[in-house]
């Protein structure tokens, strides 16, 4: 009994801990499955970014303060609904991709 209960608490947190790759499925569309892809024609591909400075960017996005590509608007909005954990999971998950 015992042996089940900390089974369903260690299930229960990976459910609730922030999924980089399921999070990323909303990036794909424009940036790749694998992150290679130049978002819109404008990024720079995001496979293999680090992950300080994919987090650093995300936060600049959310900010509104980011805007490399003249296109900073378009990712404010993809930003906008990540939490700090969320960002550390993407960035995690893809500074990994393509490696
Ligand atoms: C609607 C298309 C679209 C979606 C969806 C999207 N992006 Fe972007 N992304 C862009 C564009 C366009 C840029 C270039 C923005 C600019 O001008 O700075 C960009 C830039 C970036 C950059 C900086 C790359 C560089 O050029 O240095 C990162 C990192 C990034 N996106 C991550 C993400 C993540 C993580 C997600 C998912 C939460 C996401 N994007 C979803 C279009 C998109």
């Amino acid at each position: 009994m015992k042996k089940i209960a900390l089974t369903m608490i260690f299930a229960g947190a990976t459910l609730m801990a922030a999924d980089g790759a399921a999070l990323f499925a909303k990036c794909a569309g424009c940036h790749g499955q694998d992150g290679k892809t130049k978002a819109l024609g404008k990024s720079a591909p995001i496979a293999g970014m680090s992950a300080d400075e994919i987090v650093k960017d995300l936060e600049g996005y959310k900010a509104g303060t980011l805007n490399k590509h003249g296109m900073g608007g378009v990712m404010k909005g993809q930003a906008a609904a990540l939490s700090a954990d969320d960002m550390k999971a993407l960035a995690d998950y893809i500074s990994k991709l393509g490696k």
